[in-house]
């Protein structure tokens, strides 16, 4: 199944070839790499073989990353993209994230996307529920997680080695009885 969505601002659809080189673009900037666990530069190459993977890719295959490109309706590419997972050892359950290049934050398509994502993992695929993890220091991110109503459940101190570091996480969980009472 194919996976297309719009909101009121955006598209939020499955990888094309184009995308490549914008998706290598912001993974580039080291600001937005800071607490993500890839490491920048991204070459051109490597987008495109990510572009292969995605299309190759059903999304929902357990233990596998499917991610989405978020393309706002008034432009004709990507700007971010989100991404879930669901989890091999409990596939009532899934992990999400999202990236927006650095000039496409602040405007609030972060969370119209992760918004539309849910109603997709909540009411089409039938999740129990999802999570998100989290840097300590990644307020956008944390404030992100906290609008989209996801309780902050785990504080874990100095617990996993990340880029020359010990890094302290926050994990975030929201349980479909909790989204659909939001809504
Ligand atoms: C995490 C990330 C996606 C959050 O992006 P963001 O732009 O802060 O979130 P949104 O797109 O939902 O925008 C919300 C912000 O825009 C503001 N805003 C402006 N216009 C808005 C509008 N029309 N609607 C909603 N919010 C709007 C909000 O006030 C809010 O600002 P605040 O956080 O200072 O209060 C972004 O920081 C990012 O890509 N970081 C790098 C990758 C990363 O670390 N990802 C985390 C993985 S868990």
């Amino acid at each position: 199944m194919s996976l297309r969505f719009e909101t009121e601002r955006l598209i939020l659809r499955p990888f094309e070839m184009r995308d490549a080189e914008h998706f290598a673009a912001y993974r580039s900037d080291l600001a937005i790499a800071r607490y993500q666990y890839w490491h920048p530069p991204l070459p051109l190459a490597d987008a495109i073989r990510f572009v292969k993977t995605m299309q190759a890719l059903q999304p929902g295959t357990p233990g596998e990353w499917y991610q989405i490109a978020i393309q706002p309706r008034h432009l004709n590419h990507l700007v971010g993209d989100c991404a879930f997972c669901v989890l091999s050892e409990d596939v009532r359950q899934a992990e999400f994230g999202i990236t927006l290049a650095g000039e496409y934050q602040k405007q609030g398509y972060a969370g119209e996307a992760i918004a539309r994502l849910f109603r997709y993992l909540f009411s089409d695929l039938n999740l129990h529920r999802v999570r998100a993890i989290c840097h300590v220091d990644n307020h956008p991110s944390a404030r992100l997680l906290e609008r989209l109503g996801m309780r902050r459940e785990a504080h874990f101190i100095d617990y996993y080695w990340f880029k020359d570091r010990w890094v302290s996480e926050y994990w975030y969980g929201l349980l479909r009885s909790e989204w659909e009472s939001s809504l």
